[in-house]
C-alpha cells in the first residue's frame, strides 16, 4: 500500500521536472513542496539546470541553500515563469485553502507573480466544498488582533490564535512577524464572497483562501497522477 509521503513525493517530482533551463521559479512551503525542492536541487546539481528561485519561507530558503539552488529575494523580481506549491484543501475549480505552515502571506504574493501556478498534493487534499475539514489560516497584524477576530467571527468564522508546538507556550509568529489565526467556517460554499469580505478587514494581512489563482493541480493518487 502506497503511503501519503510517497504520494507527495510523486507529485513533487513530477512538478520539479516541468521546470526548464533559464526559468525564474517560485517555490512553495510544506512537506509536499519540500519533495519538489529536493528534486529541483538534484536537477541543478546533476543536469546543471540554470534557474533562479524565489522562496516563500525561511524553511524553503534554508533547503535551497543546502541544495545549492540560486535564490533571489521576492522584492528583486516582479514576474515568475512558474510557481509550484502545496495546498491543504483543493476543490474541483482549483480553489484552495493554504497556510497550515503559516506561509500563506508570502505564498500568495509569490503566486500572484505568475500565470503558471501549479499545485501539488496527495489526494487526501481534494474536497467537494472548501472548509470541509480545514480552518482558513489568517495572518494578522499583532496590534489589530482583537478587532480582526471580532470581524472574522461576525462573518461566521470561529477563531483560534495558533499557538506554538507542545512545550512552547506563546503564539506562532510568522516569518513576517505577525500572528496566525485559524478561522473555522462550517463550510465555504461561495469562497469568492468570503475572499472579498476577508480582504476588506483592516489589520488582516493575508488569508489562506486562494481563489482563481491555480492554473494546474497535480494530484497523486494510489492509482497514479491526475491533473486538472
Ligand atoms: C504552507 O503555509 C502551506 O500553505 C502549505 O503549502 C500547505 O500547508 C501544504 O503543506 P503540506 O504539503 O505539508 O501538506
Amino acid at each position: 500500500m502506497i503511503n501519503m509521503d510517497e504520494l507527495k513525493k510523486m507529485a513533487g517530482i513530477k512538478a520539479a521536472n516541468l521546470i526548464q533551463n533559464g526559468m525564474v521559479v517560485g517555490l512553495g512551503t510544506g512537506s509536499t513542496a519540500a519533495y519538489m525542492v529536493d528534486r529541483l536541487g538534484e536537477r541543478v546539481q546533476k543536469e546543471n539546470l540554470a534557474i533562479t528561485a524565489v522562496s516563500t519561507s525561511w524553511s524553503t530558503t534554508l533547503q535551497c541553500r543546502r541544495l545549492g539552488i540560486p535564490l533571489k529575494e521576492i522584492d528583486e523580481v516582479s514576474k515568475l515563469d512558474m510557481v509550484i506549491d502545496g495546498a491543504d484543501e483543493i476543490d474541483s475549480q482549483k480553489n484552495l485553502i493554504k497556510g497550515r505552515g503559516a506561509a500563506h502571506l508570502l505564498e500568495k504574493i509569490v503566486a500572484s507573480m505568475t500565470s503558471n501556478y501549479i499545485i501539488i498534493a496527495d489526494n487526501s487534499k481534494k474536497v467537494t466544498v472548501l472548509g470541509e475539514k480545514m480552518p482558513v489560516p489568517i495572518e494578522v497584524l499583532p496590534k489589530a488582533i482583537g478587532v480582526v477576530i471580532a470581524q472574522i467571527e461576525a462573518l461566521g468564522g470561529k477563531c483560534t490564535t495558533r499557538l506554538g508546538s507542545p512545550g512552547k507556550d506563546g503564539p506562532i509568529i510568522s516569518d513576517s512577524g505577525n500572528l496566525i489565526v485559524d478561522a473555522k467556517f462550517k463550510n465555504i460554499p461561495n469562497p469568492k464572497v468570503l475572499d472579498s469580505a476577508l480582504n476588506s478587514i483592516p489589520g488582516l494581512l493575508g488569508h489562506g483562501l486562494f481563489i482563481g489563482m491555480a492554473t494546474k493541480v497535480i494530484l497523486a493518487t494510489p492509482k497514479g497522477l491526475e491533473e486538472f
